[in-house]
């Protein structure tokens, strides 16, 4: 189902104090002043059982991981399986963030096997997508977009299909400072719903949710979530801080 999405990647950040404190403070806040989508905190591995305690008394968070392992279970140090995140209530989970792509060298082929364990246990599968910057100076944006989608996810059937969040992270904008416009963004957005239409039609690219991801904050998130296409946010920086974070969740 299309909703409009505030996730906050918090990726290898804060101590276990500082974590708490975060998800203390945005429970409490959003209990009070219910946002008009959905918000998402997605931290590392260790906090997510205490995160996930915050939700499960929380009408309005969501908890996320940042990765899930290819395999069922068995001989993977340091792996942890899509079964263990079922077994903390975690719902969904990052998959092809470009730093796993970039430094860590998952594959395609990695990233659909990723989301089929996710979906096996229900969770959902946070599907990042984008070209780096030197992709789009040749304006191979597109067709690398194209090419992450069909590798990544278009091995599913609709039903399966429906379940999946998307986000396009342009790389050459996280962390970056450099944000994409509203109409790149917006262009980007609506050439990935026109592929989703292609392959699985239209009704189930109407309900796909789209975020966008990449240096997005509290003064530019209004004017990307206005466009059409755009959904929400998958915020990196500026989840790290309770009042930017909560900011742009109200950005809708
Ligand atoms: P950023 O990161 O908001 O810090 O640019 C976004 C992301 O990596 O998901």
């Amino acid at each position: 189902m299309r909703k409009n999405i505030v996730a906050g990647n918090w990726k290898m950040n804060k101590s276990f104090e500082q974590a708490e404190d975060l998800v203390a403070d945005l429970t409490e806040y959003f209990e009070e002043n219910k946002p008009k989508g959905e918000v998402i905190v997605c931290p590392p591995n260790l906090y997510l059982e205490m995160a996930s305690d915050y939700a499960s008394e929380s009408s309005v968070l969501n908890v996320s991981a940042q990765n899930v392992s290819e395999y069922d279970n068995g001989a993977y140090t340091g792996e942890i399986s899509a079964e263990m995140l079922k077994g903390l209530d975690i719902n969904h989970c990052i998959v092809g963030h470009s730093e796993r792509r970039q430094y860590f060298n998952e594959t395609d082929q990695q990233l659909a096997n990723k989301v089929d364990k996710l979906l096996d246990f229900s969770i959902i599968p946070i599907f990042c997508i984008g070209e780096s910057l030197e992709e789009r100076e040749k304006n191979n944006h597109f067709n690398v977009v194209k090419a992450q989608l069909e590798n990544g996810l278009f091995h599913l059937n609709s039903d399966e299909f429906s379940n999946v969040i998307i986000a396009y992270e342009p790389v050459w904008a996280i962390g970056t400072g450099v944000v994409a416009t509203p109409e790149q963004a917006q262009e980007m957005h609506a050439y990935i719903r026109g592929l989703i239409a292609e392959k699985y039609g239209n009704n189930i690219a109407n309900d796909t949710t789209i975020l966008y991801g990449g240096s997005c904050n509290p003064k530019n998130a209004k004017i990307l979530f206005a466009n059409k296409d755009v959904d929400g946010g998958l915020i990196g920086g500026a989840s790290l801080k309770a009042e930017d974070f909560i900011k742009i969740a109200e950005s809708f």
